[in-house]
């Protein structure tokens, strides 16, 4: 069971580091294998909507995107995690995610060669959890018509602004620790 984590956040000392390893903690305790990305050290274009992949069936741009595909068609659970950043997930994510597009067919029906699952996780400072819900649950949307298969369950670090600050709540440690073990045992 490969697991693969991607970090949105560019404070690797921040709450969604802190909660994105204890999701993977909690995996590799069931035996899963786990990796971290993150995004914000790695050269990802802004999709160019040259359709390219539309007619080739893969996306053109040479960047470390390249590589990130090949590591998601290798896995088994994605775990996409993100900072709330103006009411949505940092452009970090953003760019990653609109490179998905490369996994759609022209007639938009997925190209995934095998089912691969996924995860979210998002941390912000507003301390009501499901001020974002609707968005959250939109990100879902869009990477289920992409093909991954929702693992429905989304962790919400909420109330959270200063750097790591998380790791005095142990509840929402335990709560991520529990979707990797979750989703280690799909
Ligand atoms: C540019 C920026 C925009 C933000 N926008 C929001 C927001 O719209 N809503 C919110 O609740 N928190 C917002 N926050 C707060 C972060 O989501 C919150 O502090 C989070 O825990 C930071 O995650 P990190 O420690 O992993 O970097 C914003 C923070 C920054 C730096």
């Amino acid at each position: 069971m490969k697991i693969v984590g991607f970090m949105g956040s560019p404070r690797k000392n921040g709450n969604t580091a802190v909660l994105l390893q204890q999701v993977m903690e909690g995996a590799q305790k069931e035996g899963a294998e786990c990796t971290i990305y993150y995004l914000n050290d790695l050269k990802i274009k802004g999709c160019q909507g040259c359709n390219a992949c539309k007619r080739k069936g893969y996306c053109v741009i040479p960047d470390d995107m390249q590589n990130i595909y090949q590591i998601i068609n290798e896995a088994d659970v994605l775990v996409f995690s993100s900072p709330v950043y103006m009411w949505g997930m940092t452009a970090q994510l953003k760019l990653m995610i609109d490179r998905l597009y490369a996994y759609m067919n022209a007639d938009y029906s997925s190209r995934l060669a095998k089912p691969i699952k996924f995860a979210l996780l998002f941390t912000q400072h507003r301390a009501v959890e499901d001020a974002f819900m609707p968005y959250f649950e939109s990100v879902a949307g869009i990477l289920e018509v992409i093909g991954f298969k929702f693992v429905p369950d989304i962790v919400v670090g909420s109330g959270l602004h200063d750097a790591g600050e998380v790791k005095s709540n142990d509840a929402l440690l335990e709560r991520a620790y529990e979707l990797g073990r979750k989703v280690a045992l799909q």
